[in-house]
This record gives structure tokens, C-alpha cells and sequence, in this order.
């Protein structure tokens, strides 16, 4: 079966006399499939636990790993939930949907729009597509983010890989700034 592993994972932030070892010589498996619950204490390590396992940090010592592959870094096969939101607040439901897919150059917008609103549908959300974040419960939400980072989309690659943005992007991802 299929699993995500940590085998003897040290993290220290800082160096030092500031050095923190938050996790020391740390081992489990997560095994596909299964309900997996970390539970401690504030400060004890668990989202720095997940953000190893996500790729956003990198252990100082031992292997994280998933199927035996290496996590080198961030990846579409490794969905996070964050605790606070990842929709782009000037944004509807529908727009942050379409956004990564459309960024990326993997769909053109009417399609992305077509596949966002099946998706939407799913998970009881398509009457909310025009709406904005702002305007959804906290489950909503979720369930409006774990659309938007959808792997059915993204496993896609880009069919035109390192193009940048189209105009119509940027003063997107811009908007939120001014
Ligand atoms: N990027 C960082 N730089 C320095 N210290 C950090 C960093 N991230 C987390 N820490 C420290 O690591 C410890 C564990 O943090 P964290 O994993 O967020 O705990 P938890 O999620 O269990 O509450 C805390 O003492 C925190 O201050
Ligand atoms: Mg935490």
C-alpha cells in the first residue's frame, strides 16, 4: 500500500545559539486510504510536520518520502487544507476556481469555466460560484479551495510550460494589492 513516510526526520530552525530542534529522529508512515490524526500540544512540531510532508520545508536530517519517492518540494499529488483560507479574496468562487488551470495554460477559459462549475456542482457549490469568499461559511470554504487545487485539473501538464501570465492574469493577481 501505497504511503507517505517519514524515516529519522530531524527539523532545526535557526543556528546556533538560536538553533530549535522542533522534530528529533521522527518516523511513521501514512498509509493511503487510512484516517491519520497528529495530536499535540501548541508548538510541538505538527504543522512543521505537514509542511515537510507537503515539500514546503526540508528536513535538516533523514528522508521524507512518498511511494519511496523523495520529496524534494512542493507538488500537485500533495494536497494541503490550510487552516486559514487560500482563496484569493477579490476573487468569486468561480474565478479562484478557474484561475490555477488558466494560469498555467492548461485549459482555455471557457473550458476551465465548464470543468469549474462541474466540480462546484460536487461538492454543492454552484450556486455560489458568483459569490466571494467573503460570502462563504469556513466548510464552504474548504471545499471551494480543495476544488480550486482540484488534482483532476492539475495532473494536466502545461501545455505551454514557462509562458508567462496573460495580461488579463496579472492585473488579477495584482487587483488584491492596490
Ligand atoms: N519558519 C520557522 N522559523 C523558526 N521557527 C519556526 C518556524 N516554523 C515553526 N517554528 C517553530 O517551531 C515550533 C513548532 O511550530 P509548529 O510546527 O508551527 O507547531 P504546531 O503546529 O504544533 O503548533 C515552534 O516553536 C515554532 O515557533
Ligand atoms: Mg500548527
Amino acid at each position: 500500500m501505497a504511503t507517505m513516510a517519514f524515516r529519522d526526520v530531524s527539523k532545526v530552525f535557526g543556528t546556533g545559539a538560536r538553533a530549535r530542534v522542533v522534530l528529533e529522529e521522527c518516523s511513521f508512515e501514512v498509509t493511503r486510504g487510512k484516517l491519520n490524526v497528529l495530536i499535540g500540544p501548541s508548538g510541538c512540531g505538527k504543522t512543521t510536520t505537514v509542511n515537510l510532508l507537503a515539500g514546503y520545508e526540508r528536513a535538516t536530517r533523514g528522508d521524507v518520502t512518498l511511494d519511496g519517492q523523495p520529496v524534494h518540494g512542493p507538488s500537485w499529488t500533495r494536497l494541503v487544507v490550510f487552516q486559514e483560507t487560500a482563496l484569493f479574496p477579490w476573487m468569486t468562487v468561480l474565478d479562484n476556481v478557474t484561475f490555477g488551470p488558466t494560469v498555467r495554460g492548461m485549459m482555455a477559459r471557457r473550458a476551465a469555466r465548464d470543468q469549474a462549475l462541474s466540480l462546484l456542482e460536487k461538492v454543492g457549490l454552484k450556486d455560489f460560484a458568483g459569490r466571494y469568499p467573503a460570502h462563504l461559511s469556513g466548510g464552504m470554504q474548504r471545499r471551494a479551495e480543495l476544488v480550486a487545487r482540484a488534482p483532476a485539473q492539475l495532473h494536466r501538464p502545461p501545455r505551454r510550460p514557462g509562458r508567462p501570465p496573460p495580461p488579463w492574469v496579472r492585473s488579477r493577481l495584482t487587483a488584491g494589492t492596490r
